[in-house]
């Protein structure tokens, strides 16, 4: 059953107001991305599927829980989903890492796609998609339109902040992913920024305005 899940954790809500802050500098948001993502993926890896092994503690053998079966992988929007990787890996440092490059035009708000590599077997992996923004939801239905021509079914997106109308434009989309939202914002101002938000996510990360 594929689902939306919209964080409420205090931890998280916590980070995210020092992320809008227009005086929070790079180096600070760059860490908080990181820690959002960690927080994040905690919550959107909660249904990984585990089976019973044999582990043999220094007083007896017992049958106790482990991470089964499909293997994962982290797929972060370039550039910005980048800044979530590192917090995800945290939590599951054997995943492999693909990436999709993809840009919003400014003035169509359209994305165009400029690089991607993927690991081998991705259709046999759960993917996570994280990407810190989703506003008009372009950039993510075009990720997860990719993923799935790959042969990808397993498909978790997670984003730090999206305006709600990008958020059912996802859900309209791909009816059959899971979609995990650090905050629900309010709508999306004329330039598509999400209000309100926190400005560019990957000038704010990398500096680069
Ligand atoms: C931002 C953001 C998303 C996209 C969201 O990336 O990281 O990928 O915009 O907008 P949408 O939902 O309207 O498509 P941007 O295109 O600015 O590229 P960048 O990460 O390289 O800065
Ligand atoms: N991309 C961003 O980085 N921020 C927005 O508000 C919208 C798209």
């Amino acid at each position: 059953m594929s689902k939306v899940v919209i964080m409420d954790h205090p931890l998280i809500k916590h980070k995210i107001s020092l992320l809008r802050d227009e005086t929070t500098g790079t180096k600070d948001f760059r860490a908080l991305v990181e820690e959002i993502g960690m927080l994040m993926g905690y919550e959107a890896l909660r249904d990984l599927p585990t089976e019973l092994v044999a582990v043999k503690s220094p007083v007896a053998e017992s049958m106790q829980p482990m991470i089964r079966g499909k293997k994962l992988a982290v797929v972060p929007i370039l550039r910005a989903g980048l800044g979530m990787v590192n917090g995800i890996l945290a939590l599951v440092p054997n995943a492999k890492v693909g990436h999709i490059g993809l840009y919003r035009d400014e003035v169509t708000h359209e994305p165009h796609e400029y690089y991607c590599k993927l690991p081998e077997n991705i259709d046999q992996r759960i993917v996570v998609l994280p990407d810190p923004m989703l506003a008009t939801g372009g950039s993510a239905i075009q990720a997860v339109d990719f993923i799935k021509a790959k042969g990808c079914r397993n498909i978790k997106f997670m984003c730090i902040i999206a305006a709600p109308e990008g958020l059912n434009a996802l859900k309209e989309a791909h009816p059959d992913i899971d979609i995990y939202v650090g905050s629900l914002d309010d709508h999306l101002n004329e330039a598509a920024y999400i209000v309100p938000g926190l400005g560019d996510a990957g000038d704010r990360i990398f500096g680069t305005k």
